[in-house]
Formats: C-alpha cells, sequence, structure tokens
C-alpha cells in the first residue's frame, strides 16, 4: 500500500527545488528552445532543464514509477504509478517575466490516461509567488499549512477563469464559449497557468475553472487539489480532440454545467 503523504512529501520537495531552478533560469535569461503545436506555443531551455530534474529525481527516488511529461515524453510504470509533470506551466507568462507560472507534479494511480487513473498526490509550486500547493488522497488540499475549501456558492455572481489553446483556429469557439458563459460570471481572468487556475479554485480565489484542450499535465495535479479541498472536476467530451474541463464547488460546477451544455 502506498502512503499517499509520503508521495504528496516527495511531490512537494522535487516541486521546490524544481521551481528555485526555474526561477533562477529566468533570472539570467529565457532561452527559446522551440516552438510545438503553433508559433504561439513555445518550450525554452528551462522547460527542459527543469523537466530532467524532475524525471532524475523521480527515477533515483521511484525507481519503476511510470512518467508523463510535458517536454519528454512518457516511461510506463512497472509499479502501477505514473507521475504527470509539467515543468513549468504558464510558459508564455515566463517567457514574458510574469509571475504567474508554477511547476506542476501530480502523481497517479494507473497509467498516463485521465480516463482512468486516480490521482494520489499532487504539489503545484509558483516560485515567484512564493506559494506552494499540496494535496493527497483522502488528506485534504493545502496551501502551506492552511487547508483549503472551495466556494460553495457565489451570490453576486461567480469569479471565473479560462484559458485557450495556442492554435489560432480554436479561438472563435473558445470565445462563443466565454459569451455563454457571462451571464453567471461577476467577472472572469485568463491567468495562464491552468495549474494556478486549479489551485485557485480549491483556495477559494477563484469560484470556478473552464478550458478546452488542456493536456494531462496541465491539470493532473490542480484536479486532485480541487476534488480534494471539496470541488466537483469534469472532463466531457473526451472523444474530441478538445475535452472541455470543469473545476467548482458543486453547486457552481452544476450551473457552469448547464450552460456548457445547452452550448450550440
Ligand atoms: C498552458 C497554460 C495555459 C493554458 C494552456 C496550457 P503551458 O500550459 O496552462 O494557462 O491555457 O492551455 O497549455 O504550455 O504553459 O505548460
Amino acid at each position: 500500500m502506498n502512503d499517499v503523504r509520503r508521495l504528496r512529501e516527495l511531490a512537494t520537495d522535487i516541486a521546490r527545488e524544481a521551481g528555485e531552478l526555474a526561477r533562477l533560469r529566468r533570472a539570467e535569461g529565457v532561452l527559446l528552445a522551440a516552438t510545438k503545436s503553433t508559433v504561439a506555443d513555445i518550450v525554452t531551455e528551462a522547460d527542459r532543464e527543469v523537466e530532467q530534474l524532475i524525471r532524475d529525481r523521480l527515477s533515483a527516488e521511484r525507481p519503476g514509477d511510470g512518467f508523463l511529461g510535458e517536454e519528454s515524453g512518457g516511461a510506463d510504470s512497472a509499479t502501477g504509478l505514473t507521475w504527470v509533470v509539467d515543468p513549468i506551466d504558464g510558459t508564455v507568462n515566463y517567457a514574458y517575466g510574469m509571475p504567474a507560472y508554477s511547476v506542476s507534479i501530480a502523481v497517479v494511480e494507473g497509467n498516463a490516461d485521465p480516463e482512468t487513473w486516480i490521482g494520489l498526490a499532487g504539489a503545484v509550486y509558483a516560485p515567484v509567488l512564493g506559494e506552494l500547493f499540496t494535496a493527497a488522497r483522502g488528506e485534504g488540499a493545502w496551501l502551506g499549512e492552511t487547508r483549503l475549501s472551495v466556494n460553495a456558492e457565489a451570490p453576486a455572481g461567480a469569479l471565473l477563469a479560462t484559458g485557450f489553446g495556442y492554435d489560432p483556429t480554436t479561438h472563435d469557439g473558445d470565445l462563443a464559449t466565454v459569451r455563454q458563459i457571462m451571464p453567471l460570471a461577476r467577472d472572469l481572468r485568463r491567468m495562464g497557468s491552468a495549474a494556478l487556475d486549479l489551485s485557485y479554485v480549491a483556495a477559494g480565489r477563484l469560484d470556478g475553472y473552464f478550458e478546452r484542450g488542456l493536456r494531462p499535465w496541465d491539470f493532473a495535479a490542480g484536479a486532485l487539489l480541487v476534488t480534494e479541498a471539496g470541488g466537483v472536476v469534469t472532463r466531457t467530451d473526451t472523444a474530441s480532440e478538445r475535452p472541455m474541463l470543469v473545476a467548482a464547488g458543486p453547486e457552481i460546477h452544476a450551473q457552469i454545467s448547464s450552460v456548457l451544455h445547452n452550448e450550440s
């Protein structure tokens, strides 16, 4: 039986170390390594170096566990556990010198398939903001020593967040979704790091979050944070290339889902 607290400690230790490396490299200046799916979808040298650090630490501490990382791909699990890692979530913010970026590390039971995995532990560390969000299955979600809970209701309208894919052909659809959802919202944020958006839902700093087309490493740790903080996370349209993820407290989640369900 794996101890989820020990897994959380390991995720936390490595996320801190990785975050400090990212911050150091940012202070030295960003080197763009490549573009990926589109010209807007960038990877920096630091993304690669930070992922390598995380991967090396995990293979030393947890040989045999599987791995899925944004930059270096995957390795199958021989133990039944898989680590799902975004070395720098919010790479565009990072490249522009904005503080809203984070290291996201999760460990799940099962393979690297969000449809079937069970989240066990996770850490989201924002090194410039100095904030560390952690969760372990059945043990709650935490910001440092403070236990987190999602907002139960949003009487003045929900403070929502979303994100947009890097592919410009998807923007019209995403904007149509925003238009549909705005009647529910008191306001809308687009912060640029899905892992932080989800951490903020867990912390009650946002009432809800929705985005299409996230990749597993963007939400693996953050989704566990939300559910451990009493929230609901769903992924729908999973057969499409851009599943819709919605995260919020139960009541607000139901409101968002009902609007999205009626999307034309
Ligand atoms: C991106 C961020 C962004 C979200 C994009 C993600 P990356 O991750 O989380 O907020 O809107 O969908 O791809 O590329 O910075 O790791």
